[in-house]
This record gives C-alpha cells, structure tokens and sequence, in this order.
C-alpha cells in the first residue's frame, strides 16, 4: 500500500483524519480510506478543523445510516449536512437540509421537473448544446477540458432546466462555485464575499420567479417553485438555501463527472474502444464513470438519539459523515473497486447519489448529460487524450478538478 501525504499506513488510527483536504488535492484519498474501512469503518476523529466527527466508510454502512433518517438527521438546525456546521446567518434553510413532513413537500415540487416527460423535452436541447460545443472545438489542439466543455455544458444544462438566460449563464457557474466553497465558507473574510455572490443570486432568481408566477405555469424548474405552495412564498433565507441547492446541486457534481470521465477513459486505455465496438454499453458505463469519479465525497448526517452503527455506538448530538467516495471503493461490493470497467454488473449499486429519502432528485439529467456527451463524441470519433497533470479541487466536499489538459484525438 502507497505511504503517501498526509496520512503514512503506520500512523495510529486517531491520528487520521479523511477531511484534510490534501488528500484531496494530491489524490492520496485511496490507502487512507482503504486502511479505516480494514481496520476501523466506524472512525472516530476528535480532532478536526471541523470540529470531532464521526466517517463511516463501508458501503452497507453508508446505506444503513441513510435509511434512518429519523435518526440521522439531515436538518440544518443542526449544522447541515455538510461536515462544516454552518450556524447563524449562514446556515440556509434548503431541502436537502430538512426532515419530513418540510423536505417531502419541497422535495415534490421539484421532482417532477426531473421526470421522464420532462428529461425527454431536455434531451433535445441538451444534445444541440452539447453538439454545438464539440464541433466548435479544435482537434489535435491542447487545451484545457475543464473550463471549455465540463464547464460550459454543465452550465448550459442548469439554463436550459431553469430557462435561464442563455447569455448570462456563466453567472450560474459563478454562483455555484462559491455556493459549494465550504473552506471559504470557514474563513471569515472569504464568506463575506460568499454571502455577497449569494445576495446577488437571490435578488436576480427572485426576479425570475416574479416574471414565472406572473405567466401561466411553464416546463422549467423556476415555474414550477413560482407556482407551488410549498416554494412559491418562500422567506429570504430559506430561497436563497433552494436556490443554492439546485445550482450547486447539478453543477459541480455533473461538472466533475464529465472531467472525471476523462481520466478514467485514460487510465484504463482499453475501455474507450470497447464502447466503440459497443455503444450499448454506454449506459452502464455512465454509471461506472459516476461510481468511479463519486463528485460528492461525502454527506453529513446528525444523530437526534443515542444509536449504533454497525455494532460502534454514537450519542445524540454525534457528526456522522458518510464517506460515497470510500463506499465506491468498498471491494466487498465492487470487486477490484479500482478498476474502472465500462461492463462491470452492478456499477448502479454506487452510492454517488447518496440512498434513501434524499437520493439525487437529479440524477436522471446527470446521467442524460454524461451520455450524450459520451455518444457525441463516440459519434465523432473523437476521444480526449489526458495530455498533463489535472490540478485538482482541494475540498473534502466536492470532488474534482479545476484543469485537466487534452488534445482531441480523432480516431
Ligand atoms: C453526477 C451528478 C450528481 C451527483 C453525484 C449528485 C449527488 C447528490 C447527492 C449525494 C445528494 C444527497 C443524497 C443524500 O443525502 O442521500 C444529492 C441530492 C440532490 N441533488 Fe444531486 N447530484 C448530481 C446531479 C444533480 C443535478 C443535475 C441536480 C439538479 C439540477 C441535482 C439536484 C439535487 C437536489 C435538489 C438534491 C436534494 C434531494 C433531496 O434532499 O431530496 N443533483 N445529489
């Protein structure tokens, strides 16, 4: 096993500490977690710039605590669920940050813009985007596959699901991308310039949600709040949360599996051909790419009662994180987990989307982005060649890069 920074094999276990987020910037993630989910998949860390928590690594584990919600609470009144407890005046009320009865009524009014009625509608328009941008692109040309497709189509998808102004659409990455900062969010100076991107968001998705409930009920996700009980007289705190969410939510994570799918493809050369010679492959290996990539690392939970997890025993009021990117790489699930094989049988089984009550509302158009981007360029005989080192997202939260060089091979 690699010794690698920051985290030696040697070290004693209460010295690990999996939210250091050099872990995350080097790409050394893989022994640490692979050593706590040998030796100790219920970890308990009392030292952490987050404060003390609990990492749950093991992917029946994981599972086991998503399904008692009851128990392990999502509410922001108690820190989020994120591993930094965001309290005050920057702790948002969002969905994904509520219990029932709050999250099942919100959670209704946005489903239904994700379903397959309305995955269809996007469908078309997702592919004219993404076929404009691919052939706008240069071939045998480095340039930087992050920022010119990962990006932009991940952007593009969010306007199209909110009928966003076309032009204006890289505010959204803007937003998203401060939104999602949670070290910034732990410096005090850093997240006053947060909370001003997020005051901007808020005024200009206001202003679109006025327009949206002055005009008859239309496809995309702003109307639907517009015209809801639940979301359509939001207070301030708790639209700016929504808000916040639903971009974030789809940005980075579809963002990241894009990039990742650009690794992955280069690590394990083989793979790419075998969707050549067999494009019904792509679905599957979709889901293998988001497996692999797993663009959130983590979600946080908060026991309300005294409880166990698997035989280890937490009191009330006890952090625990879910680690999704140790759960993927669980081999007692996915055998040689580090593989990444576009056929492997049950690459749905990953835990990316999280499980249970709060299960990605998104995950269809996630999925639909991915593989329209894998057909259009499997159409175009295209593949992105990983020319240099990716530089990487340094954040125990969201998962990914921030540049990754490539040439576009033609095949
Ligand atoms: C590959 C891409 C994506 C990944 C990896 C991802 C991951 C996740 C995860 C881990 C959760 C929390 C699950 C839990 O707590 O059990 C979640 C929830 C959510 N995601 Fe995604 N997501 C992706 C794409 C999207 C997209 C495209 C959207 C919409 C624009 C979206 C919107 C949401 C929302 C609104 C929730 C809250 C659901 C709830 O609390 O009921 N996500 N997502």
């Amino acid at each position: 096993m690699a010794t690698l920074a920051p985290f030696g094999v040697d070290v004693p276990l209460s010295a690990i500490d999996v939210s250091d987020a050099t872990l995350y910037a080097n790409d050394s993630w893989r022994p640490v977690f692979a050593r706590l989910r040998a030796e100790a998949p219920v970890h308990f860390q009392a030292n952490s710039p987050f404060g003390p928590y609990w990492s749950v690594t093991r992917h029946a584990d994981i599972m086991a605590v998503e399904a008692r919600p009851d128990i392990f609470s999502s509410s922001h009144e108690f820190g989020g669920i994120t591993i930094v407890d965001l309290f005050g005046e920057f702790n948002l009320p969002q969905f994904i940050a509520m219990d029932r009865p709050r999250h099942g009524e919100q959670r209704r009014v946005v489903a239904p813009a994700f379903g397959p009625s309305q995955i269809a509608r996007m469908a078309t328009e997702v592919r004219k985007r993404t076929c404009e941008l691919l052939d706008g692109l240069p071939v045998g040309e480095a340039f930087d596959w992050v920022d010119r497709v990962s990006i932009e189509l991940t952007t593009g998808m969010l306007a199209i699901l909110f009928d966003y102004p076309w032009e204006k659409r890289r505010d959204l990455t803007l937003w998203s991308d401060w939104g999602g900062d949670i070290e910034a969010a732990l410096n005090p100076d850093t997240n006053l310039i947060r909370h001003q991107h997020l005051l901007d968001m808020t005024h200009a998705l206001d202003e679109l949600m006025a327009q949206r409930k002055a005009q008859p009920p239309g496809d995309d996700l702003i109307s639907a709040m517009a015209h809801s009980d639940a979301m359509g007289d939001m207070p301030f705190q708790e639209r700016t949360g929504n808000y916040i969410l639903l971009i974030v939510g789809g940005n980075d994570t579809t963002r990241n599996s894009m990039s990742g799918l650009v690794e992955a493809f280069n690590r394990f050369d083989g793979e790419w051909a075998r969707l050549e010679a067999d494009p019904a492959l792509i679905g599957n290996a979709v889901s293998e790419v988001i497996r692999w990539q797993t663009p959130l690392s983590h979600m946080r939970r908060t026991a309300v009662a005294d409880a166990d997890i698997a035989g280890v025993p937490v009191k009330k009021g006890d952090k625990i994180v879910v680690w999704y990117i140790s759960g993927n790489r669980d081999d007692d699930v996915f055998p040689d987990a580090e593989r990444f094989d576009v056929s492997r049988a049950n690459a749905r089984r990953h835990l990316s989307f999280g499980f249970g009550v709060h299960r990605c509302v998104g995950a269809r158009l996630a999925e639909l982005q991915v593989s329209i981007l894998i057909e259009e360029l499997l159409a175009r005989r295209l593949f992105p060649r990983q020319i240099g080192e990716a530089t990487r997202v340094a954040q125990c939260f969201v998962h990914g890069f921030r540049t990754l060089p490539v040439v576009l091979e033609r095949r």
